[in-house]
C-alpha cells in the first residue's frame, strides 16, 4: 500500500483508500466527522450505476468540466456493508459523543441511515442541505433542490453548547472544484456545534471541509483515493495558506 502524505499549515492530507488509513490515525483524537463519500447512486440499474460519475451528477452542458471520482459503482448491498466499515473505523477515532455527518442523496439516504446505526453510531437526524432555487429544474415535477447531512453521535452528547440550524441554505458555488463540490460556508454551518479540535473527512475531494477548517483554524485530517483531486486538495489548502499568511480572505 503507497499513501501520499502532506502538510499544510494545520491540515494533514493523505493520498490512499480510507479503509487503508483510517486504521493508521490515532484513536479518540477527533471532535468530529465531516465527510462527502461518493453516493453510488444517480441510476436504479448496474449499468447507470458504472456510468462516468459525469453522466450521473452533471448536465450535458458541463460534462467534461471536472475530473470524473472514483467509489460510485457499489450496489445497495455492497454500499451498505462499505458505509458501515469505514463508519464503524471512524468512530473508533472520534471523542466519546462527537458528532459525526455523512452527506447523501435522497437515493442513498435509507442506506446511510441504517449504516451509521450499524456502525454503532446514534443516529440523531438530518439536516437538508437546501440548495435554493438554483437546483436542477424538473419540469412537471419538483426541483432537485436538496441533498441531506445524515448526523449522529458516538454515544451519549451533552446539551451544551451553541445551536446550529437545523436547516443549512447555501446554493451549489458557481465556480466548483469538483464533480461533487460543496461551499466551504456549508461546511462551517456544520462545525457550529463542534467542540474546538481536529475534523476527520475520509472523502476529502477538492477538500472543502479542510478549507472550512482553516477558515476556524481548526486542524484537519483529509483523505482522498484519486490523484487528480488530491492535487486540486493540496492546492487550494495552500492557495488559503498564503492568502492568510499574506492577509488576503481565503478562497
Ligand atoms: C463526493 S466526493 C467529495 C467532494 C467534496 N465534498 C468537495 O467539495 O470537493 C467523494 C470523493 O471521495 C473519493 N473517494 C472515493 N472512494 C474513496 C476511498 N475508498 N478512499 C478515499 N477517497 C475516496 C472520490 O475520488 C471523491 O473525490
Amino acid at each position: 500500500m503507497s499513501v501520499r502524505i502532506e502538510t499544510i499549515g494545520s491540515a494533514i492530507l493523505y493520498q490512499a483508500d480510507a479503509l487503508d488509513v483510517l486504521p493508521l490515525l490515532r484513536e479518540r483524537s477527533f471532535v468530529g466527522l465531516i465527510t462527502d463519500p461518493p453516493y453510488s447512486s444517480g441510476g436504479a440499474f448496474k449499468g447507470d450505476r458504472s456510468a462516468p460519475t459525469s453522466s450521473k451528477y452533471q448536465s450535458s452542458e458541463n460534462r467534461g468540466i471536472y475530473p470524473e471520482f472514483q467509489g460510485d459503482t457499489r450496489d445497495q448491498h455492497s454500499y451498505l456493508a462499505w458505509l458501515t466499515l469505514w463508519l464503524s473505523r471512524a468512530r473508533c477515532l472520534v471523542v466519546p459523543g462527537a458528532l459525526g455527518c455523512v452527506f447523501t442523496d435522497w437515493r442513498q439516504l435509507p442506506t446511510t441511515t441504517d449504516a451509521l446505526q450499524a456502525a454503532g453510531w446514534v443516529w440523531r437526524g438530518i439536516v437538508p442541505w437546501d440548495k435554493t432555487e438554483r437546483g436542477r429544474p424538473q419540469q412537471g415535477r419538483y426541483r432537485a433542490q436538496a441533498e441531506y447531512i445524515v448526523w449522529g453521535t458516538d454515544g451519549a452528547r451533552p446539551l451544551q453548547g451553541p445551536t446550529a440550524p437545523g436547516v443549512l441554505r447555501l446554493p451549489v458555488p458557481r465556480q466548483k472544484h469538483h464533480i461533487a463540490g460543496k461551499p466551504v460556508a456549508l461546511m462551517e454551518g456544520l462545525m457550529i456545534p463542534m467542540d474546538t479540535g481536529p475534523i476527520l473527512d475520509p472523502f476529502m475531494g477538492s477538500g472543502t471541509v479542510g478549507l472550512a477548517c482553516q477558515a476556524q483554524g481548526r486542524p484537519y485530517v483529509g483523505i482522498e483515493v484519486d490523484a487528480t483531486y488530491f492535487e486540486i486538495a493540496c492546492r487550494r489548502l495552500q492557495e488559503g495558506l498564503n492568502g492568510a499568511s499574506s492577509g488576503a480572505a481565503a478562497g
